[in-house]
C-alpha cells in the first residue's frame, strides 16, 4: 500500500508520540548520559504543544491511516521578523558576525518504525521538512547526532549533511 508523506495533524499525535519514545529511549541506550527519559518526554499532550507553535512543523508518512514515520521541523533563532531584525542591527553596529549561527532550521527529531527502514522513508521525511523550512525562506538547516548513532551519522551525511562543529563532553566526577 501507499505511503504518504504529509504535514502531521492533532489527529496523528498518538502515532507521532509512540514513536517520538521509541527515539527517546533509542537515544538514551545509546547514551545513558543524556538524561532518564522522563514520562512527559514524548507524551500526546507534549506533541500536541509543540503542534501548536507555529515555529515547529510536524511531517508523517503515513500508511493504511497508521503513522509509521515522523520528522520534526523547528524554525530556530527567533521568528522572521526577528531575524531581519537582528541582521539590521548587526549591519548598523557593525557588530562581529558569531563564528558559528546556529540559527536556520533544526530537525530535532526524525523516527521511522523499524520494520520500515531502508525503503526511502526517512530521506523522503527529511526533503518535507527541508522544502516547508525554505519556504520559511531560512538557507540553513541543523541535525545535532549522537556520536555513537551511526546509522543516523550515515543517513545524514548521504542526505547532504556534513558536520560543523563536534561537542566534547567530561564527566566531572
Ligand atoms: C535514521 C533513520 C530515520 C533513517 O530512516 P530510513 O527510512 O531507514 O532511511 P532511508 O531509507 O531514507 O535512507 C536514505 C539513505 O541513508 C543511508 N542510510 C539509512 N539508514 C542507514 C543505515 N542504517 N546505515 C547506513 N546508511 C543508512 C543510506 O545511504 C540510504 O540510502 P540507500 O538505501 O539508497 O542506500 C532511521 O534509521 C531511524 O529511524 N533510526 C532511529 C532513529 C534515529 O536514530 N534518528 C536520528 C536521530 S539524529
Amino acid at each position: 500500500m501507499e505511503i504518504k508523506i504529509r504535514t502531521g495533524t492533532l489527529a496523528d499525535c498518538p502515532g507521532i508520540s509512540l514513536l517520538a519514545r521509541e527515539l527517546i529511549r533509542w537515544e538514551h541506550s545509546l547514551n545513558r548520559e543524556i538524561g532518564e527519559p522522563t514520562p512527559w518526554a514524548g507524551s500526546e499532550a507534549e506533541i500536541r504543544k509543540q503542534m501548536s507553535d507555529p515555529g515547529t512543523r510536524f511531517f508523517v508518512a503515513e500508511r493504511a491511516g497508521a503513522v509509521i514515520g515522523y520528522a520534526k521541523a523547528v524554525i530556530h533563532g527567533g521568528d522572521r521578523r526577528g531575524r531581519l531584525w537582528r541582521r539590521v542591527i548587526d549591519l548598523l553596529t557593525r557588530r562581529p558576525r558569531a563564528n558559528f549561527s546556529s540559527s536556520g532550521g533544526l530537525i530535532p527529531g526524525i523516527f521511522v518504525a523499524a520494520t520500515e527502514r531502508g525503503a526511502g522513508i526517512g530521506r523522503r521525511l527529511s526533503q518535507a521538512a527541508e522544502l516547508w523550512l525554505r519556504e520559511e525562506g531560512l538557507s540553513r538547516v541543523y541535525v545535532h547526532v549522537l556520536q555513537k548513532n551511526e546509522p543516523a551519522l550515515q543517513f545524514w551525511n548521504e542526505n547532504g549533511y556534513s558536520p560543523v562543529t563536534i561537542v566534547l563532553d567530561k564527566p566531572l566526577n
